[in-house]
């Protein structure tokens, strides 16, 4: 059987770096793409060919696509991992900070889902893998925008299951927990510089230690990024990969407790996590 091939956003930091390797250490051929393509030296070393492309350009997705398509004729995996942080008050972030957030987190997914689709379709196969959070399933303050991209991706993901699934696509949605990865660190400094000023300043504090803590090399309650790239192997290969994969730190838990609590005992034992952190 020929080798399958898989594209993964985002392969430059983090998750989609850890990823792009377990997928060639699997035996896949990986294009791992990304804005900062010297940061993915390394990986081209080990044998991942790297892209440069920027999720919220069409003509660079649309490139990269092509380059793929031409080098190794299909493309059996998309990974939609590529993503950050927009964290601040509702009241504070910007429309247009929050437009930027949606076309990184959702758009750009968007954009590649429909580029890859009609060779899925043709040759009858192939696996969707859209990185979203346990932060798709669960809320916190200062994360409104984040929350919603994610939010988004899950239905998206969702209802494009069911829509590919008689041509023989699967759709699988990865929940992580927390990751120990810039993502922390990257969101933390939108938070403060967004909100850490004005009338949300204590709780815009607090929550930036909390998601710059998950950056730090120290950090104990998070978990390594070879977690989530070993999941996604696992659902790449899968014949019949879960729906959902929540995984990490935290991820199960909070996700089955948002689950079972209502709304507002859900609303304070959140708070009180937060308050009780900076
Ligand atoms: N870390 C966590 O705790 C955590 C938890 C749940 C979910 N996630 C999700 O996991 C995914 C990966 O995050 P990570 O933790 O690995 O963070 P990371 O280390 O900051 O990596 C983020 C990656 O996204 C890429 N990216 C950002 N904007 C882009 C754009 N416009 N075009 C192309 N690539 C772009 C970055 O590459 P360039 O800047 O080089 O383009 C980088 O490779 C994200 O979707 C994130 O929301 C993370």
């Amino acid at each position: 059987m020929a080798q399958q091939v898989a594209l993964v956003t985002g392969a430059s930091s983090g998750i989609g770096a850890q990823t792009a390797r377990a997928l060639h250490d699997a035996g896949f051929v990986v294009y791992g793409a990304a804005r900062r393509v010297e940061r993915m030296n390394e990986l081209a070393r080990t044998g991942v060919r790297t892209l440069s492309m920027d999720v919220t350009d069409e003509a660079s997705l649309r490139g990269g696509v092509d380059r793929v398509l031409a080098e190794s004729g299909r493309i059996d995996v998309l990974v939609n991992n590529a993503g950050y942080g927009s964290y601040g008050a509702v009241e504070d972030v910007p429309l247009a900070e929050a437009r930027a957030q949606f076309d990184v987190n959702v758009f750009g997914a968007a954009a590649l889902i429909r580029l890859v689709l009609p060779g899925m379709r043709e040759r009858r196969s192939g696996t969707i893998v859209n990185i979203s959070s346990m932060g798709g399933r669960i809320y916190t303050p200062m994360g409104a925008w984040y929350h919603a991209t994610k939010y988004a991706l899950e239905a998206l993901s969702d209802s494009l299951r069911l829509e590919v699934a008689p041509f023989g696509i699967r759709v699988v949605i990865i929940e992580p927990g927390a990751i120990r990865t810039e993502w922390g660190q990257i969101a933390a400094d939108n938070l403060r510089s967004v909100s850490g000023d004005g009338a949300y300043h204590d709780v815009a504090e607090r929550t930036a230690t909390m998601l710059a803590g998950s950056s730090r090399p120290d950090a104990s309650m998070v978990s390594d990024p070879s977690v989530i790239a070993r999941t996604v192997v696992r659902a790449a290969k899968a014949r019949r990969p879960r729906t959902r994969y929540a995984v990490g730190a935290g991820a199960k838990p909070l996700i089955l407790t948002r689950k079972v609590l209502p709304d507002r005992v859900f609303d304070r034992l959140i708070t009180r996590v937060v308050a009780s952190r900076g």
